[in-house]
């Protein structure tokens, strides 16, 4: 059994469940480097784990593109949503398939509760593991533990896909620090890690990843303040 939790992670959780019961939690769309990297592929991904799933806005999307997804967060508000979200996309159910006699259904998107340092999955279930912007509200020396967890569930061979806010972000140019609300994403999740792209994928390397490659996406907002991200691909290795 998972160790009980700390009293900072259920404080962690009080402040992502009072973002999800509002509309704004309620957000559909996947991230758009998501998008790319599922445009990129030439097969299906397999069985995939989105580790901090929220809203399941890239749940759904990843679902389109995969055997089976499976979305864990350890905020069961946002376990709600997600299910609304990947109901109302379809996973899982009946779809148009044009071939006489052929019926088709899209892969189902399957919900968990669980804390991303203790997957409840035997080694070796998944051939994706994705992470958008969950690491990051994790304290840096903590980083090593969790992509461990994450190669712990990943066979093989399997890949990683993180989407990470990094230095460069308005407000704070290094280390962990306070995330600046201005930025105006997820002020309530309180603060932030904003390690160099290069730090990041150094850790992957270091926990024994393979053909890492990591890439930079800045959004600017009208005032002013950017957000920087660097988007991570690896593989497990072998
Ligand atoms: C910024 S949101 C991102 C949600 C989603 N990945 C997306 O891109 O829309 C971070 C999510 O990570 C979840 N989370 C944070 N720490 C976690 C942990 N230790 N275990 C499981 N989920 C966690 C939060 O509940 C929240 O839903």
């Amino acid at each position: 059994l998972p160790a009980p939790m700390t009293q900072t992670d259920r404080a962690a959780r009080a402040t992502w469940a009072a973002h999800y019961a509002t509309p704004r939690g309620f957000r559909y769309h996947p991230a758009e480097e998501l998008v790319r990297f599922c445009g990129r592929l030439r097969r299906p991904l397999g069985r995939v784990l989105e580790v901090g799933c929220g809203s399941g806005a890239n749940l759904w999307f990843l679902a389109e593109h995969s055997e089976l997804a499976v979305g864990v967060d350890f905020c069961g508000t946002a376990l709600r949503v997600a299910q609304q979200v990947c109901t109302d996309r379809g996973c899982g159910q009946e779809t148009r398939d044009s071939r006489p006699g052929h019926r088709c259904w899209t892969a189902p998107a399957v919900l968990a509760a669980a804390d991303a340092f203790r997957l409840p999955f035997a080694a070796a279930t998944f051939d994706l593991v994705a992470d958008l912007m969950v690491s990051q509200h994790v304290n840096w020396e903590a980083h090593t533990a969790l992509y461990g967890e994450y190669q712990r569930v990943l066979r093989p061979g399997g890949g990683i896909f993180l989407y990470h806010l990094v230095r460069g972000t308005t407000g704070s140019l290094e280390g962990e620090t306070d995330h600046p609300a201005g930025i105006g994403m997820f002020p309530e999740a309180g603060r932030v890690c904003l390690p160099d792209a290069r730090q990041l994928a150094d850790r992957l390397r270091g926990l024994g990843f393979v053909g890492v490659e990591e890439r930079g996406m800045t959004r600017t907002y009208p005032d002013g303040t950017r957000a920087c991200y660097a988007v991570l691909e690896g593989t497990a290795h072998e």
